[in-house]
């Protein structure tokens, strides 16, 4: 590294960081908006995502939630502490974001309940191929590339992709009310949590990057990285994509006729 990064901005200013980090971001910035604008989350917010297309979204997301905290243990397994500060800030960001991590497996089944659909329905169910890759892929890079890319394309990328369409969806009361009143509070909760329009951890996973290969990044570093960003964001959209497709048959899902009727309903 030939020039340590030291941040002296503030944190959630793209201004802030390296040259080089501010162009990989922009480069970036076609596809992230084609998964935090995507259809899927148009429909949702309007509360006119057809009852089919969503199980299929709560299915198909399900790895990727459950396995989130194992892709960021995989990334503390890099971590090594006399490597300097970097490394420090790592160590913390990632143990504290596993433990932030606890309850959020369950609060996706009770977001899930909401729309009529079992444990086992997340668990053994049908799930679309392309979300598939998407869980794939992140673990493959969080187990094979170096920290800063990995933790670009799980924390900075899913994380910041995935704050932002859920404050979209939160951001009017439609989709809420479309349960009813006694599931609504545990069916949103999910949402709620990750709906913060001042979620600073993609933030931070960026200082990190930042810190972890300086001021002067390698032209195959900066390749690298925006490889990673770019590949979680299309991963992201073919699985929304899919979601909204064609009608596929789904094995424990659409069994609760009652729970599908109010959603619609509303
Ligand atoms: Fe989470």
């Amino acid at each position: 590294m030939d020039r340590p990064f030291v941040r002296t901005g503030a944190l959630m200013e793209l201004a802030s960081y390296p040259h080089w980090l501010q162009d990989v971001v922009a480069a970036c910035s076609d596809a992230k908006h084609a998964v935090v604008g995507h259809e899927i989350f148009q429909q949702m917010h309007a509360g006119v995502l057809p009852p089919a297309a969503m199980r299929k979204f709560l299915a198909s997301s399900w790895p990727v939630i459950e396995q989130f905290p194992q892709y960021m243990a995989m990334n503390l397994l890099k971590v090594q502490y006399e490597l300097g500060t970097a490394h420090a800030m790592a160590r913390k960001y990632l143990i504290r974001n596993i433990r932030v991590e606890q309850n959020h497996v369950e609060y996706w089944i009770d977001w899930s309940h909401g729309h009529g659909m079992q444990r086992d329905d997340l668990l053994f169910g049908w799930r679309c191929s392309s979300a598939d890759a998407l869980s794939h892929w992140c673990w493959h890079t969080c187990e094979r590339d170096p920290l800063a890319v990995a933790m670009a394309a799980t924390n900075f990328a899913i994380e910041g992709a995935t704050g932002e369409w859920a404050a979209f969806v939160c951001s009017s009361p439609v989709y809420e009310r479309g349960f009813p009143e006694d599931v609504r509070k545990p069916a949103m909760k999910w949402l709620r949590v990750h709906a913060h329009y001042d979620d600073t951890h993609p933030w931070e996973a960026l200082e990190i990057i930042a810190m972890l290969i300086g001021h002067r990044a390698q032209r195959r570093e900066i390749a690298k990285i925006e490889s990673a960003i770019n590949k979680s964001y299309e991963y992201l959209r073919a699985a929304f994509d899919e979601c909204l497709a064609t009608q596929i048959h789904m094995p424990f899902g659409s069994r609760d006729a009652a729970a599908e009727k109010a959603v619609a309903a509303a």
